[in-house]
């Protein structure tokens, strides 16, 4: 009998990972909506993904999970732990098997490919800092201009040595033993928070890390289901290495960011109805539900457990017939909700009294200079939208006619843009709109469903 085939074909064979994505663009075109109606589960969270994908390669045995994200950024952290010694393989269920290295990666001169993945690349350095060997990290053009001076300070601190370009990558690790530090993270960074514990984690000695705002704490929890012990308070969390891991079984939650378009859509449709059930609902990421029902949306969350420590439960949203009102994204809030705050914005005309974005630097960082397209796209729509260095502020009651759009390539532009084009009068073109594929690729299947047009 012939055994499920090897992740790593299915990699090659998908067009969205790696350089394809970048070449062959496409374009979408998305027509009004009277109505979004419906239910939906989602694809497994890209930030849990990550983590445990890596950290199953890293632990030893054999860890399997089901409704793991489909997006190719989690596919471009699973290539890159393959290339260092573990196994990955799809099973026909569709769940995704990862056997892992037991702690220690096998040495490789061949560059590790981390594609669009910010997540990949500044976590996997700081899984191998502490590993004996050289390793080069690259990406495609959008992650080779995001900033990596974040991770090379703690782990030069620690002791290992980093060569970046020009503050990006490429980047070259020449791994080994560290020392453990005591770090504050200079900007909130759930990203540099990880490095730094995955470095910790195979270091003698009690790491520390610090955030004035704790970010997504998907990699404590995971750490733990591993089998790690690390100690948290509200500003700092300690991890004493070295720790061995060991393998888990898990059911990812759904995308509460890809469940963003959605509730988004929803939200602009007096009289809408969406369910989305198995959703992480983890409280450092489920701050939008706090502000669509600032803005007037209805939201009822059920059926709430925990899996794995993390929250999951069932949201139901509906639109009430005065729709939405007004909201002011600032400080903390900001930060907790960097990767809605597209979404927000692309809807932010269609509420009665505007959106104002501030504190919202980071965004400028990501896979694109997302204030500056959404400024771009919101105006090619017609509507009026005054951009700051850390933010936006969009008026409300404004009417968005249909345009093309360009995503530079950016998943959450992509995607935010198509809801923002529900409501639009005439039809938009999505330029770019595979690349909602980085995290989200079944985004446009799933919004033609459930857009009552
Ligand atoms: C992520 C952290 C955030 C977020 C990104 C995913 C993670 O980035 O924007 O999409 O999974 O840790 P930063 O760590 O740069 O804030």
């Amino acid at each position: 009998m012939q055994g499920p085939a090897p992740l790593s074909a299915k990699l090659v064979e998908t067009p969205f990972s790696g350089a394809p994505l970048h070449t062959a663009t496409q374009e979408r075109l998305v027509r009004p909506a009277r109505n979004v109606l419906g239910s939906l589960r989602l694809p497994g969270d890209k930030s849990i993904s990550h983590r445990y994908g890596m950290l199953a390669a890293f632990a030893e045995g054999v860890s399997r999970f089901t409704n793991f994200s489909t997006g190719a950024d989690c596919a471009s952290t699973l290539a890159c732990m393959q290339a260092l010694g573990a196994s990955v393989r799809k099973l026909d269920d569709g769940a995704v098997e990862v056997t892992g290295v037991a702690g220690r990666v096998t040495p490789t001169s061949q560059p590790l490919d981390c594609g669009n993945s910010g997540s990949t690349m500044r976590m996997i350095s700081g899984l191998l800092a502490p590993q004996e060997g050289t390793f080069t990290l690259v990406g495609d053009e959008s992650l080779s201009r995001r900033p990596m001076e974040r991770i090379r300070k703690p782990l030069e601190a620690m002791g290992a040595r980093l060569t970046l370009t020009e503050g990006h990558a490429p980047i070259t690790i020449q791994g080994g033993a560290l020392k453990a530090i005591d770090y504050t993270t200079p900007v909130p960074s759930a990203q540099v928070k990880t490095c730094v514990l995955l470095a910790g984690l195979q270091t003698e000695g009690t790491t520390i890390v610090r955030e004035a705002l704790r970010t997504r704490d998907h990699s404590e929890l995971a750490l733990r289901a591993f089998g790690a012990v690390l100690t948290r308070n509200l500003e700092s969390i300690s991890i004493a290495g070295p720790q061995k891991l060991h393998a888990i079984e898990a059911a990812v939650p759904g995308d509460i960011s890809s469940a963003a378009f959605f509730l988004a859509a929803a939200s602009i449709f007096p009289g809408s109805s969406l369910v989305l059930d198995a959703l992480g609902l983890n409280p450092t990421r489920a701050a939008l539900l706090d502000v669509l029902t600032t803005l007037g949306a209805h939201i009822a969350v059920l059926d709430l457990e925990e899996k794995n420590a993390e929250l999951v439960g069932t949201v139901q949203i509906t639109a009430l017939p005065d729709g939405l009102r007004s909201a002011e994204i600032s400080g903390g809030l900001a930060a907790q909700l960097i990767d809605e705050l597209p979404v927000l914005a692309a809807i932010a005309p269609y509420t009665a009294g505007g959106i104002r974005i501030r504190d919202a630097r980071e965004l400028r960082v990501k896979e694109s200079d997302r204030i500056a397209l959404v400024a771009k796209n919101l105006r090619a729509m017609g509507a009026e939208v005054e951009e700051f260095e850390d933010g936006l502020d969009v008026p409300g009651g404004q009417k968005l006619h249909g345009a093309t759009i360009d995503s530079g390539g950016d998943h959450r532009i992509a995607m935010a843009f198509a809801v923002a084009a529900l409501r639009a009068e005439g039809e938009t073109l999505i330029q770019g709109s595979e690349s909602a594929a980085i995290s989200f690729p079944e985004f446009f299947d799933l919004l033609d469903m459930v857009a009552d047009r």
